[in-house]
C-alpha cells in the first residue's frame, strides 16, 4: 500500500509525521498505527524515520524496528508507484515468464524486487497469481495480464501505467 505520489525528503515530511505522532502518542497499538501512516505518507520506513518514531513515542528504537522487519506489510526501501509482480509459477515459468522479468530488468535497469530510480515501478516477483490458464501472467497493483510475451508486457506497463 503505497499512497505518496511526489518524492519529498524526510525533512519535508516531519510536519507531517509530528502530527500523527501526536495524534496517536500514549493510546493503545500507537507504535503500528503511526507507522502505517507514516507509510502511507512518506513511502517507506527508513532507518532515520524509525529513529525518529521512537523519540517521538517513548519507546526504544529496537522496537520500531523489530515491528517494521517483523511484519511484511512495512517497508524499509522504497517502493514504486505500481507494483509489477510478474509470476514464476510453474505454469508461467515454462511458458516464458522468467523472460519476461529478464526483458523488465534490462529496460528498467533494475535487479528485481527494486525500484526505478523515478519511483514509478516496484520489480516483482510472485509465486503463482491463481490465473494459470493465462500463463505467463503479471499483476501490476490489482490488474492481472495474461499470455503475456516480454514486449507485450513492457507495452502495457508503459502505455497504462504513469
Ligand atoms: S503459475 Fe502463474 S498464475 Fe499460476
Amino acid at each position: 500500500m503505497v499512497t505518496q505520489t511526489k518524492i519529498i525528503s524526510l525533512e519535508e515530511y516531519i510536519p507531517e509525521l509530528d502530527e500523527i505522532i501526536r495524534q496517536h502518542k500514549g493510546l493503545k497499538g500507537s507504535l503500528i498505527q503511526v507507522l502505517h501512516k507514516a507509510q502511507q505518507g512518506f513511502g517507506y520506513l527508513p532507518i532515520e524515520l524509525q529513529k525518529y518514531v521512537a523519540e517521538g513515542l517513548k519507546v526504544p528504537y529496537s522496537e520500531v524496528y523489530s515491528v517494521v522487519t517483523f511484519y511484511s506489510f512495512f517497508s524499509m526501501e522504497p517502493k514504486g508507484r505500481h507494483i509489477i509482480k510478474v509470476c514464476l509459477g510453474t505454469a508461467c515459468f515454462v511458458r516464458g515468464s522468467a523472460k519476461i522479468v529478464t526483458y523488465l530488468e534490462e529496460k528498467f535497469g533494475i535487479p528485481l524486487s527494486k525500484t526505478t530510480e523515478d519511483r514509478r515501478f516496484t520489480l516483482d516477483s510472485a509465486r503463482c497469481l491463481g490465473a494459470c490458464s493465462l500463463a505467463p501472467v503479471m499483476m501490476v497493483n490489482e490488474d492481472v495480464y495474461g499470455r503475456l510475451t516480454p514486449e507485450k508486457a513492457y507495452k502495457i506497463l508503459m502505455e497504462t501505467y504513469e
